[in-house]
């Protein structure tokens, strides 16, 4: 099937543990509690996609060590995975997340081949077909071309650094990425680092490089910015929050299930916040994936707020 998303991103695992204290350098501790999860944007984006209906391809790159499991679980989900290459002498990229009993955090990033895929070739066989290219996690070396290859190809290109934007990118990097997409998805600080980068304040004036840009605001939901106006889209409440991992990313695969079912603009975000609102009710980024009748249910209270 022609796929309608193309993601490009981490598949990572995410190793999360919880200790006392951490430990001193030269000594151990016990870890009290261990889980491991799917996660890297990639794979979250395109599975919750391709779980909601949108045929979905993912492009990225993996060690041979990738547990089948991990590979079942997007496949039977629907995700096409081939242009997710195996990359001999690396390991797959993982995040270990460790957490003491105050909830301080410290993170261990591991980038496996992701680290390297500046040399590796890009693949654009899938985006080729796609009617949305999405591209998340990642280098600029290696997306930067593939960026200008999508622009050629008259794609309609998301640029999603997410986290990546504070310390992978720069304000060189950046400011040659951002024409080139149509769209730019940021948290709160994400946007922070944008405008720094942009040498503004004003996310309006970044609308002179990029025509939408789709701001995630945690529990206060979105804002959309485009040259027509600045709308502000409310967040679904969920039952109840326990883990908000992930949140950023099922709000993007709801978004184009939003477009793929033939929604505008504002609809589509709220249909985002409906599907994060789900993947905060549980530990994982893709655990309690909602089915899109699900999704619709709960968008139906913030589709009758929207403006017009
Ligand atoms: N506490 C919350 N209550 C309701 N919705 C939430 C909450 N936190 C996040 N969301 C939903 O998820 C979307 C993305 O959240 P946020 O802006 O925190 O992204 P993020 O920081 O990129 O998250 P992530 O940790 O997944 O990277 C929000 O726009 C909102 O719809
Ligand atoms: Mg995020």
């Amino acid at each position: 099937m022609r796929p309608f998303l193309t993601v490009y991103g981490h598949v990572c695992l995410d190793q999360i543990m919880s200790l006392d204290r951490f430990p001193e350098p030269n000594t151990s501790v016990d870890i009290l509690e261990k889980h491991r999860y799917f996660g890297g944007t990639g794979a979250n984006i395109a599975t919750v996609a391709a779980s909601l209906g949108v045929p979905t391809a993912l492009c990225s790159f993996v060690g041979p060590d990738l547990p089948p499991d991990f590979r079942c679980f997007m496949e039977e989900r629907g995700v096409d995975l081939s242009g997710v290459e195996t990359v001999e002498g690396y390991e797959t990229s993982t995040v270990l997340l460790v957490t003491d009993s105050q909830e301080n955090q410290v993170a261990f990033v591991y980038q496996g081949p992701m680290r390297d895929m500046g040399s590796f070739p890009m693949n654009t066989t899938a985006a080729r077909d796609s009617r949305f290219v999405h591209i998340s996690t990642g280098r600029p070396e290696h997306y930067l071309p593939l960026m200008e290859e999508c622009r050629r190809l008259e794609k309609d290109l998301s640029f999603d650094p997410a986290q990546e934007i504070h310390h992978i990118w720069d304000r060189d990097t950046f400011r040659r990425a951002l024409p080139l997409a149509d769209r730019f998805f940021c948290n709160r600080n994400e946007l922070r680092t944008a405008l720094d980068y942009m040498g503004t304040n004003s996310p309006e004036e970044l609308l002179r490089d990029v025509s939408t840009i789709i701001n995630t605001r945690g529990g206060d939901g979105s804002l959309v910015f485009t040259g027509r106006g600045t709308w502000a889209v409310p967040a679904v409440r969920p039952t109840r929050v326990v883990d908000p991992t992930g949140a950023g990313d099922a709000f993007r695969a709801g978004f184009y299930a939003g477009q793929y079912y033939g929604h505008g603009l504002l609809e589509s975000v709220a249909y985002g916040s409906a599907t994060a609102s789900f993947v905060l009710e549980a530990r994982g980024s893709v655990t309690n994936i909602p089915t899109w009748e699900m999704v619709e249910d709960r968008a139906e209270p913030v589709l009758s707020r929207l403006p017009g």
